[in-house]
């Protein structure tokens, strides 16, 4: 089955909302010669108080898709009340959003986010009707210690512990080795797809065939135009959750535009 590409960039607690409005349009810009059909999935996700200065961006050629699609870098899982300092799925959905990143390394190792809490999101943004982008990766010692592999599928087991099939395969899963955030050391893209494949395997285990072959497993860390081509040529990889080469329009541009040209040759 062919999956379609998912560029997403993750804005981290970067720009204002000045700023997000010029990368927005910069991206805007971009993709205003493109369908939707032709374009990847293109995700942003700015800081909850820069959601206001960007806006889905709708396909006008008639297939109904979107051009741009907006999410939130987290949320949480019950509906409102006494959570100061926290954000639901149905508040992110009233400002745009239609996916949320859960299970960020960076919330896993400074906020304590747990596998438990992770899962709670997953399905209460599945209820909400909005994709979660479920992260996963190892530390450089779970790597070096050779337990990568049981670490990501613990990670994976647990975050889609009670969610249907239906919804597995609805969802996305970004695999980002901690040790190539944001250090400019990009995971090797066969190891990537092999870490990939395995995580398409656990998903098997849990969900079934048909949800392993229709979920999109996305890599992340490092990832930059000079590189993008290689890791999405890739069997399993199926698009890139991008940290710092998402806040430059010309970079996250050159990297959907690589992406697209890649696709449409693969037709
Ligand atoms: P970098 O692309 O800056 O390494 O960040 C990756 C990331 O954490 C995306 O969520």
């Amino acid at each position: 089955m062919s999956r379609k590409p998912i560029i997403a960039g993750n804005w981290k607690m970067n720009l204002l909302q000045s700023e997000a409005k010029d990368l927005f349009e910069g991206i805007k810009g971009f993709v205003k010669d493109y369908t939707a059909v032709e374009l990847p999935t293109i995700v942003i996700a700015p800081v909850f108080t820069s959601l206001a200065a960007v806006e889905t961006v709708k396909c006008d050629c008639g297939c109904g898709g979107n051009k741009i699609n907006i999410a939130g870098q987290n949320c949480h899982w019950e509906k409102s009340g006494a959570y100061t300092g926290e954000v639901s799925v149905e508040m992110l959905a009233d400002a745009g959003c239609s996916y949320v990143i859960i299970g960020h390394s960076e919330r896993r190792q400074y906020f304590s986010e747990t596998d438990e809490m992770i899962n709670k999101k997953a399905k209460a943004i599945l209820a909400g009707g909005l994709i979660p982008i479920i992260c996963c990766g190892e530390t450089l010692e779970q790597r070096e210690a050779g337990v990568t592999d049981s670490w990501i599928s613990g990670q994976i087991k647990a975050a889609l512990e009670g969610i249907s099939s239906e919804d597995v395969a609805k969802s996305v899963i970004a695999y980002e080795p901690i040790w190539a955030i944001g250090t400019g050391k990009t995971c090797d893209s066969d190891e990537a797809n092999r870490v990939i494949a395995m995580i398409r395997s656990v998903v098997k285990e849990v969900a079934g065939a048909e949800a392993a072959d229709a979920i999109r497993i996305l890599y992340g860390g490092s990832v930059k135009p000079s590189t993008i081509e290689e890791q999405m040529s890739k069997s399993d990889i199926d698009g890139a959750l991008i940290g710092g080469a998402s806040l430059k329009a010309d970079s996250f541009n050159e990297i959907i535009a690589k992406t697209m040209k890649l696709t449409l040759a693969a037709k």
